[in-house]
């Protein structure tokens, strides 16, 4: 047990609703088939366990979490626990309001996300028409109430030549930093992959841009951060995913599931449920969160690769999705004999796909890979 670290960050996905469609949404493509929730109760309760095993960071997430409507009480409770705490947001159904109350419950720290820096490309990847103003308005609030907050840009094929120009509506907004996050590959950014991943001089090119914006910032003495998330889809070697199998992350899924990150739901694996179990016995006896601690269960060539203590072979969740096994190396990986999926990849991105190709994540759409799913 000394071994296994702590469960520092604490992901609360507090719901799967949501009322904006992004194509890239990392939620699971079957996720209209939960429909229970965790109560406040049973919330407070996660959170009380967590705060006692060490966790100090806690997301609020979702799903668009404001949805829920105890997220007041759920932020009083944490902050009252000691965590500092974090909104990840669309905007989407944040009112000056519900910024006041929140700043209030003592919320430290509010993340929006943005879909685009032109409103005509942002309304069409959420499906809502005045999504953009909305999200305008709610930036410019949250400074007002004084919060630090971040600018969340998902960077995809059809928003990465506008890089330049989301730069500069961050920091008229005042943000603290920005996350030019490129698309992950999950869930149903996944399903979306060969309209999504930008081609590589697409990605130099922005990189490139981000870079003279931050020689620009530190000449003015500016404070805000750019923070450029690469995909690995263009690495030779994979990500240390989650900084590791169960070494510090601790995700909760609405319905109470426990995962060691977002999108473990999706593997073979019986993972434990916050009604059944203490957080102790889910954290350190749990098979799920045992599954890949340590390095007994790497095949070859992770388990002779001198590489294994930094990046753990990789992520479990894309090996299980690009290799169906999650036991795999991480096909980002050179070393994989599977590299070549990645590489294929590479290639689509040259594809001319528009963003009304794209499959929105939406209840009805999700309903259909239930259906696909249960019959097979
Ligand atoms: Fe699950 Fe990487 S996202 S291990």
């Amino acid at each position: 047990m000394s071994a296994v670290g702590l469960p520092l960050w604490l992901l609360a996905e507090l719901t799967y609703r949501c009322p904006l469609q992004c194509p890239y949404c990392s939620n699971p493509l079957e996720y209209a088939q939960i429909k229970h929730e965790l109560s406040t109760e049973q919330w407070c309760n996660v959170f009380e366990q967590a705060r006692a095993m060490g966790a100090a960071q806690l997301g609020f997430s979702g799903g668009e979490p404001l949805v829920r409507q105890d997220l007041d009480v759920l932020i009083e409770h944490a902050h009252q626990l000691g965590f500092y705490t974090n909104l990840i947001t669309s905007g989407i159904g944040l009112t000056e309001d519900k910024i006041a109350r929140f700043k209030h419950a003592g919320l430290d720290h509010i993340q929006i996300s943005f879909q685009a820096s032109d409103p005509v490309v942002n309304d069409a990847l959420a499906g809502s028409k005045h999504a953009f103003q909305h999200k305008l308005e709610m930036a410019k609030l949250v400074k007002k109430y004084d919060y630090s907050m971040v600018l969340n840009f998902v960077i995809h094929r059809h928003n990465i030549e506008q890089i330049a120009e989301m730069i500069e509506l961050s920091i008229a907004l005042g943000a603290d930093s920005v996350e030019l996050a490129v698309c992950q590959f999950y869930g149903w950014a996944k399903l979306n992959r060969q309209g999504l991943l930008p081609t590589q001089d697409q990605l130099r090119l922005a990189e490139e841009i981000t870079q003279q914006y931050r020689d620009k910032l530190q000449q003015e003495n500016s404070a805000c951060k750019l923070i450029f998330v690469v995909p690995d889809y263009y690495e030779t070697r994979p990500k240390p995913c989650m900084d590791g199998w169960g070494k510090v992350f601790l995700t909760i899924a609405p319905d109470g599931m426990a995962l060691p990150c977002h999108a473990a739901r999706q593997l073979p694996i019986q993972f434990p449920y916050v009604q059944k179990q203490t957080l102790q016995q889910i954290w350190y006896q749990s098979t799920g969160f045992n599954y890949f601690r340590g390095d007994a269960w790497m095949p070859e060539p992770c388990q002779s690769c001198d590489e294994k203590e930094k990046d753990y072979g990789g992520c479990r969740c894309q090996a299980f999705m690009l290799t169906g096994k999650a036991e795999n190396t991480d096909p980002v990986c050179s070393k994989s004999v599977h590299h070549e999926v990645i590489l294929e990849a590479q290639q689509q991105a040259e594809n001319q796909i528009t963003i009304e190709q794209l499959t929105a994540r939406n209840s009805r759409n999700s309903k259909s890979f239930i259906s696909v799913i249960n019959v097979q």
